[in-house]
């Protein structure tokens, strides 16, 4: 017998970064975190429930992956079988519109895809809060992925109480500026981890993250664009300088990524509102006034390739096609 299920979740950015844990294992993050789940770059997973499989099967963009990704997968649908009371394995079908691994959050897409489409597969009926907390366990920036729009990812006391949950917001748009597809040298969780075992500034980044995610909150409720993106940009300065200060360091922005923001001063200094976060890799995303998003990509056509995303919907099961 095989029970199988779809899900399509789309990459969030974080405007409040979320980078370290307080307890891997339960992934539990360090500091709460907000982002905006787009409109762009989905992923598209089926999960099929297979009881003659001796293993789980992860079958990426038509590739079929061992080693860690594989083991990631794996571990995560040891949850969803724990949960559910059933042993028996899978067959993981995904595929990224997002390059993987590239900072542009397709673990994100990619956990909580996964996370709705095995809850089908192996029966369980969860909640939005409930399913958040299991992406959760895949990748931390998953949770947040759950929610449409705009985000906030609780750190909670424990597990019960860390999951994400709209937030009310202005309305914005983001111009994703792809600079470099590949995949990063280094992962966001073992960057993560090493910025927590070496970085003095580590304390420090996390009282500060903490403290910025109040005034993010405030700065949304109010729907004050401008101070909204001049703490994310703050917020995301701050977290590369913290990865530079890994021993040994890790640096993910390139001259091609200051190049962009570089623009995104001038378009500032020139009276548009445009403000830059970037996540673990070189790529940036500008936020922006919907109605400057076109005019906005555009000026930055020769310096990286651009994409207008807005607003988009939480992961959800679609019309099953394994
Ligand atoms: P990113 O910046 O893209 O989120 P990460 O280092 O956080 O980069 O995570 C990349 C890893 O996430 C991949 O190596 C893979 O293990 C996992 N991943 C990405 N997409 C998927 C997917 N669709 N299904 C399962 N795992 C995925
Ligand atoms: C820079 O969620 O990818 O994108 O929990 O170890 O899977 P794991 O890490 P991940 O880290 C995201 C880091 C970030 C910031 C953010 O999305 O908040
Ligand atoms: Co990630």
């Amino acid at each position: 017998m095989t029970d199988h299920a779809t899900a399509v979740a789309h990459p969030n950015i974080a405007l409040v970064k979320y980078w370290g844990k307080r307890d891997a294992a339960m992934s539990l993050p360090a500091t709460g975190s907000l982002s905006m789940t787009l409109d762009v770059f989905p992923t598209r997973t089926t999960v099929t429930v297979d009881a003659g499989l001796a293993a789980d099967v992860l079958e990426l963009d038509g590739r079929v992956l061992e080693g860690t990704p594989l083991d990631r997968v794996a571990r995560f649908l040891d949850l969803v079988r724990e949960l559910a009371g059933d042993d028996r394995r899978a067959r993981v079908a995904t595929t990224n519109a997002v390059p993987t691994g590239a900072g542009l959050a397709s673990s994100a897409s990619g956990f909580a895809a996964l996370a709705v489409a095995a809850s089908a597969a192996y029966g369980l009926d969860l909640s939005p809060r409930d399913l958040s907390r299991l992406a959760r366990r895949g990748s931390g920036s998953a949770s947040r992925s759950i929610v449409s729009g705009v985000a906030v990812w609780h750190a909670g006391d424990g597990d019960e109480t860390s999951f994400a949950e709209p937030t009310e917001a202005p309305d914005m748009a983001m111009v994703i500026a792809t600079v470099e597809e590949r995949e990063k040298p280094i992962s966001s969780r073992a960057a993560m981890a090493r910025t927590a075992e070496t970085s003095p500034f580590y304390p420090a980044w996390v009282s500060d993250t903490s403290a910025t995610l109040e005034r993010m909150v405030d700065a949304c409720a109010a729907h004050d664009l401008d101070l909204v993106g001049r703490i994310a940009e703050t917020n995301a300065l701050r977290m590369h300088a913290l990865i530079q200060s890994c021993d040994p360091p890790i640096r993910y922005l390139t001259a091609a990524s200051l190049a962009v923001l570089d623009r995104v001063e001038a378009l500032r200094a020139d009276g548009t509102l445009a403000y830059s976060t970037i996540d673990a890799g070189p790529n940036v995303v500008v936020l922006c006034a919907p109605a400057d998003a076109e005019r906005i990509a555009a000026s930055l056509a020769d310096v990286a390739s651009t994409v207008v995303a807005r607003p988009g919907p939480g992961a959800h099961l679609v019309e099953d096609d394994a």
